[in-house]
């Protein structure tokens, strides 16, 4: 396990600009940082990183937290995991036991991950070290042309041909055998009381994580046998779901960036092929159509795929309707078709390095045109068929959610299948419209609430909301004030100098809040006040549960906070809340009162219809009038609270 004194010292190091700029590319915008979502296929920027508070925010997804938080997002991680990463990175020695007990008692995750790796170095281990894996694994290796360096990067390994080579190894290291099982590595067929290892006889191919983390297993035959499969691959378990692992990424994510763009091939061999080439930004979906998740993936590093088909005209045919997804996806897609019975590995090696990379770069076409021709010749004399393929590439275009590329691809596929522009169109038109139908919400802005809300006259749309709501937008504009500013410290002409969340608390000290995280972070404040001790945002993200953290990260990054400067591009000056903490604190708690009051009234004139005595009628009507009293006085406050 990781100490405290450990985890305290890596989140002192960590700076969520390095952490979050290893996934995204953040722009500079004011005092915080922009991009575009790497959670969603979004167009404008809504991901921000508040340096100064430690925190991220997407408003897009509706993520957010601190340097951990996204890194437990953006690579599936555990805490622990994420705190592995971040300890890596910053070069953070982690002290941990690895006692048979500690093993047992790590959670399952963590020891699927290291048993993964026991079984990584063990085939490494068996290709290079054992007599077998040279003479058998290694040989078949260089017979494949593939090199030092890609045995390195892609952690190659070789299982021997016995029944429990791996097994037996693992037990004596005290690794669980149902833990073996659980990762995949060996079967248990329990009714006839056999247990062995899945792979065997093969060359392994390792397949990782984002974070370089193995959780599976490819596993390549080296002889040619009808009766085996070619590939053997571990079944899904807690860390490998195949179609949210893209084989190579870990190896390429960082060439797609930098080349900004990211080819997708068939098999583990075309990915290792095209390293040695000198293409890293390389790719595979492991035999499979592509899935949405891999597609997410991808758009996380880049909008821009060019998929390499082996060339096999029946398979390009069949595989071609998945690249729809991409384009759906909202990426710009690009295709090349390799010669017939050619793999990038066969090819690659055929070519020679720089002509087979001249190749794919100059024979790429964008995937309509790619689709356009590939379909054309054969329907040449067939008119119904050719309906067919003009209805299927309007469709693919249709998928395509820019307007302007959309228009591009028509006018481009009416040129090469010489059709009318304005039939193709009123065929997109009528795919559009139906696909309209099921129109996607637009995600609401968590924070149109905040500050605006502060200023706004009090009356203004009270009779559309709901009361309780408003009450709750109110508690939580107190919070977010608490949050941000609860350290400060106001002036008041009769409080004087003290600090915002004590003046704070006296004020709304008979009042209940309603929502319960709300009400559960402003209990920490009182506690903690108790105790003497000041506290902010900062301490609930440090220290609160997932979802009071969440909430708080909310209320620490405000879109007028990080969103372009008012004062340059409009020339309005808009005074910083900071500056205005005394008015922004009191307004807030009058008006927090002012609708309590409100609520109260309501419930009263609620009583008041279903009462009959009349000496009831007569307290209420009593009581309603105070409260009306108690209203007007607090508007009038209210109305005092001005706008500098
Ligand atoms: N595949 C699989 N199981 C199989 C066959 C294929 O999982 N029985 C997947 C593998 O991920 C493989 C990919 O599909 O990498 C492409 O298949 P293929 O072209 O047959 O394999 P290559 O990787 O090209 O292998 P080689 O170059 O050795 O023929
Ligand atoms: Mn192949």
């Amino acid at each position: 396990m990781i100490s405290p004194a450990t985890i305290e010292e890596i989140k002192n190091r960590v700076d969520i600009v390095e952490v979050v700029g290893d996934f995204v590319t953040l722009k500079r915008s004011g005092s915080s940082f922009k991009a575009l979502s790497p959670f969603s296929n979004e167009k404008t920027p809504s991901f921000y990183v508040v340096p100064s508070k430690g925190i991220f925010k997407d408003f897009s997804s509706g993520k957010g937290g601190d340097a951990i938080t996204f890194i437990m997002e953006i690579d599936g991680l555990s805490y622990l995991e994420a705190l592995r990463y971040l300890a890596n990175k910053y070069h953070i020695e982690i002290v941990e036991e690895q006692s048979d007990e500690s093993i047992k008692a790590q959670n399952k995750r963590e020891s699927l991950f290291i048993v993964l790796n026991f079984a990584k170095d063990y085939f490494k281990e068996k290709l290079l070290e054992h007599e077998e894996g040279q003479s058998v694994g290694l040989s078949y290796i260089k017979e494949r042309e593939i090199s030092e360096e890609s045995l390195e990067k892609f952690e190659l390994g070789y299982s021997l041909s016995l029944w429990d080579g791996l097994m037996k190894e693992a037990l004596e290291k005290g690794y669980d055998k149902d833990l073996l099982e659980e990762a995949g590595l060996i079967i248990n067929k329990k009714e006839e009381g056999k247990t062995y290892d899945r792979f065997r006889n093969r060359v392994m191919f390792p397949i990782h994580n984002i974070s370089g983390k193995v959780v599976a297993f490819g596993a390549r035959i080296l002889v040619k046998d009808k009766k085996q499969p070619k590939y053997i691959n571990s079944p899904e378990t807690e860390l490998y779901n195949k179609s949210k692992i893209l084989y190579g990424l870990f190896q390429a994510k960082q060439a797609i960036r930098q080349e900004d763009n990211c080819y997708l091939v068939e098999g583990y061999t075309d990915v290792i092929s095209m390293h040695q080439t000198g293409v890293h930004n390389v790719v595979s979906s492991s035999g499979t159509a592509l899935t949405e998740d891999q597609i997410k993936l991808i758009s996380r590093y880049t909008k821009n795929v060019t998929v390499i088909f082996d060339g096999d005209a029946a398979g390009i045919k069949a595989s071609i309707r998945g690249i729809d997804m991409l384009l759906e996806g909202g990426l710009n897609v690009r295709a090349v078709a390799l010669p017939e019975g050619e793999d990038p590995d066969s090819y690659a090696k055929q070519l020679g390095t720089s002509a087979f990379k001249h190749f794919i770069e100059s024979e790429s076409q964008d995937i309509i045109r790619f689709k356009t021709h590939l379909f054309l010749d054969e329907t040449q004399n067939d008119p119904i068929k050719r309906a067919g393929v003009i209805k299927d590439l309007v469709t693919s275009i249709a998928k395509i959610d820019d307007p302007i590329k959309r228009t591009v691809y028509l006018k481009e596929c009416s040129d090469l299948l010489g059709i009318d522009e304005s039939v193709l169109i009123s065929e997109q038109n009528k795919i559009l419209f139906k696909k309209g139908s099921a129109s996607h919400p637009q995600p609401s802005d968590p924070m149109e609430n905040g500050f605006a809300e502060a200023f706004m006259p009090a009356q203004k749309s009270i009779e559309k909301m709901d009361i309780l709501k408003v009450i709750e937008l109110q508690e939580r504009e107190s919070i977010r004030v608490l949050m941000n500013y609860g350290k400060s410290r106001i002036t008041d002409q009769e409080l004087q100098d003290q600090e915002l969340v004590a003046y704070f608390l006296t004020e709304i000290e008979e009042i209940n809040f309603i929502n319960p995280i709300y009400r559960e972070i402003l209990e920490v404040i009182k506690a903690r006040l108790q105790d003497g001790e000041l506290i902010d945002g900062a301490y609930l993200i440090e220290h609160g549960r997932e979802e009071v953290k969440k909430v708080v990260v909310d209320l620490l990054t405000q879109r007028y906070e990080v969103s372009e400067n008012w004062e340059k591009k409009y020339k309005i000056y808009v005074p910083k809340e900071s500056e205005l903490l005394r008015d922004v604190t009191y307004s807030n708690i009058l008006r927090l009162k002012f609708r309590v009051i409100q609520h109260l009234i309501e419930t009263e004139n609620k009583k008041l219809k279903n009462v009959t005595e009349e000496t009831e009628v007569d307290q209420l009507l009593d009581e309603i009038h105070e409260l009306k009293k108690i209203e007007m006085t607090i508007a009038g406050h209210l109305g005092n609270v001005t706008v500098k």
